[in-house]
């Protein structure tokens, strides 16, 4: 084993490999309640997407991280949205598992590269993709992924950076999540088409499940 194994994004990687590989896709989530979280998550969970980005884009995402880690031992459960350093450690004290940023920072990624809970950086060219590559980073959400070009950057982005693997996000539907599952540098894809916003305000986390279902077979 060289020295560059066992540095802590190493292990990072390998923990967003294990991570990635436990389903094709990753809902992205942005909670009001309890009650929300806990149907929704389930919902999901049991449908077979055991994966779950929670954002924090609400006040209570990281209360609902808590929540969740206790109700679905058996999913892994993501911070999503995490912007700054003090988030990030917000996230870990709330016990996420991992943490997803939807682009990146020089703090940002010195951070992550040191923490025991693994990040998944949001990068949108190959620029911020080398810059982060320089602290060992080669995981990577590429967000947002329909606006930047989609399935054809992909493509592109496995030419020079061939070592690099990504969650697509932003613009995935069931309609294209599985053009980029085809792709070797695609391990997985994200996005919020699991609970549109008419099924969460009927609560009807049974369709929630059938929509999980399809995707947990992609
Ligand atoms: C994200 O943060 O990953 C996006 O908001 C998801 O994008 P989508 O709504 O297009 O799936």
């Amino acid at each position: 084993m060289t020295s560059l194994e066992n540095t802590q994004i190493d292990i990072n990687t390998k923990r967003i490999d294990q991570i990635c590989a436990a389903a094709p896709v990753i809902p992205v989530l942005t909670f009001d309640n309890a009650e929300q979280a806990i149907g929704i998550a389930s919902a999901l969970v049991n449908g077979g997407l055991s994966v779950l980005e929670i954002t924090l884009r609400s006040e209570y995402g990281l209360t609902a991280i808590k929540q969740l880690k206790q109700a679905l031992p058996q999913a892994i459960i993501g911070a999503g949205t995490v912007l700054n350093p003090s988030q990030y450690q917000a996230c870990i004290d709330a016990g996420a598992d991992f943490i997803v940023s939807p682009g990146s920072t020089a703090e940002l990624l010195q951070f992550g590269s040191q923490s025991t809970v693994p990040l998944l950086p949001g990068v949108a060219s190959v620029s911020e993709a080398m810059q982060a590559m320089q602290l060992g980073y080669r995981r990577f959400k590429l967000f947002p992924a329909a606006v930047v070009g989609g399935v054809d950057t992909l493509k592109a982005f496995a030419g020079p950076l061939s070592e690099l693997k990504f969650c697509p996000t932003g613009g995935i539907k069931p309609n294209n999540a599985a053009d980029y599952l085809a792709l070797n540098n695609v391990m997985c894809v994200g996005g919020t088409w699991l609970t549109p916003k008419s099924l969460t305000d009927a609560k009807d986390w049974h369709a929630v499940h059938q929509l999980a279902l399809r995707a947990a077979a992609m």
